[in-house]
């Protein structure tokens, strides 16, 4: 491998506000601060990655506001070449209220803006540098055709993709993405997606053998504080969790996405890469914010050595 990751993917203004609880319908309470940062589950996995040492490619589209040309700025900062981030005319940024509890809890609400104006033929347009890539990562905050175009692509010219349902929808065509190599929900889009109970990690595991059971080869849940469960068609491997205190847990399951699609391209070694995903996105949640709370491979490797590290926590 080359160690080349490309995310088809969004990008987001997160405007975070931290709460000490949540105000009820109607209802106006003061919150103790506020925040302001360059999100969007896309553009987190390819940060996470790129503050790795992966080299990336960002697919996606900005807006023609006041964030458009900041958002591409602050992937250029990281080393992610951006000669495929482009601007929608007219278009706002996408932007995410985020609230944050005091327990690290969020709840977000997205406007799309420009990312859905990311469409098949910007796949197109990017299909040389495509090509020069080994994993492609996808999330659903751009439009569902995008998304099947890319896997269609992967499928074509080997080279392997990795679908994050989130935010979950129904309106996601499971036979259009069972060519994808690695599918990882967390356990609420596995439920929305399969309809099936996920109350236990016994119930997780039947839902996701029941993907796997219609052809998709690799299902990565990832479960919180429970950890992740990688299933394939022949087995099933628990990655373990070690508890952490999260301060804020926004943008951990894309951290541990980004962290994984780094470690895989670099040794091809899906659990060790699992193992250290799960120890990555452990340690962003003990930090605020979604990109600047993601480690250096410096920093990370620091902290793992010196034993302040922690592993196991994905969201
Ligand atoms: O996964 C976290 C991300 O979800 C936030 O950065 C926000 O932008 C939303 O896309």
């Amino acid at each position: 491998m080359t160690g080349r990751i490309a995310v088809v993917g969004s990008n987001m203004v997160d405007l975070i506000t931290y709460v000490t609880r949540m105000p009820a319908k109607g209802e106006t309470i003061e919150a103790p601060s506020f925040e302001m940062g360059c999100g969007g589950k896309g553009a987190n996995q390819a940060v996470a990655a790129a503050k790795l040492g992966a080299d990336v490619l960002m697919v996606s589209k900005v807006g023609d506001d006041m964030f458009g040309d900041n958002t591409t700025r602050n992937f250029a900062s990281f080393g992610i070449d951006t000669r495929h981030v482009s601007k929608a005319a007219g278009k706002s940024s996408g932007v995410a209220p985020i609230m944050v509890e005091p327990s690290g809890e969020n709840s977000i609400l997205i406007v799309k803006g420009a990312n859905a104006d990311l469409l098949p033929v910007d796949i197109e347009r990017a299909a040389e540098d495509l090509k020069t890539c080994d994993l492609i990562l996808l999330q659903l905050e751009i439009p569902l055709e995008t998304v099947y175009a890319a896997i269609e692509f992967g499928k074509r010219h080997g080279i392997k993709t990795l679908l994050n349902p989130a935010p979950a929808t129904s309106a996601l065509d499971l036979r259009r993405i069972l060519h994808v190599s690695f599918f990882v929900p967390n356990e609420t889009e596995l439920a929305l997606l399969t309809g099936l109970p996920v109350g236990t990690v016994a119930e997780i595991e039947a839902a996701a053998r029941s993907l796997t059971a219609k052809g998709i080869g690799t299902v990565i849940v990832t479960m919180g504080e429970r950890g992740a469960l990688l299933v394939t068609q022949t087995e099933t491997t628990a990655i373990e969790p070690v508890r952490v205190t999260p301060v804020d847990t926004t943008g951990a399951g894309d951290a541990f996405i980004g962290s994984f699609a780094c470690y895989y391209v670099e040794t091809g070694d899906v659990k060790a890469s699992l193992d250290r995903a799960a120890r990555y996105a452990a340690d962003s949640v003990t930090r605020r914010g979604t990109q600047k709370a993601y480690a250096t491979r410096e920093q990370f490797e620091a902290r793992q050595s010196d034993g302040s590290g922690a592993g196991g926590f994905s969201r």
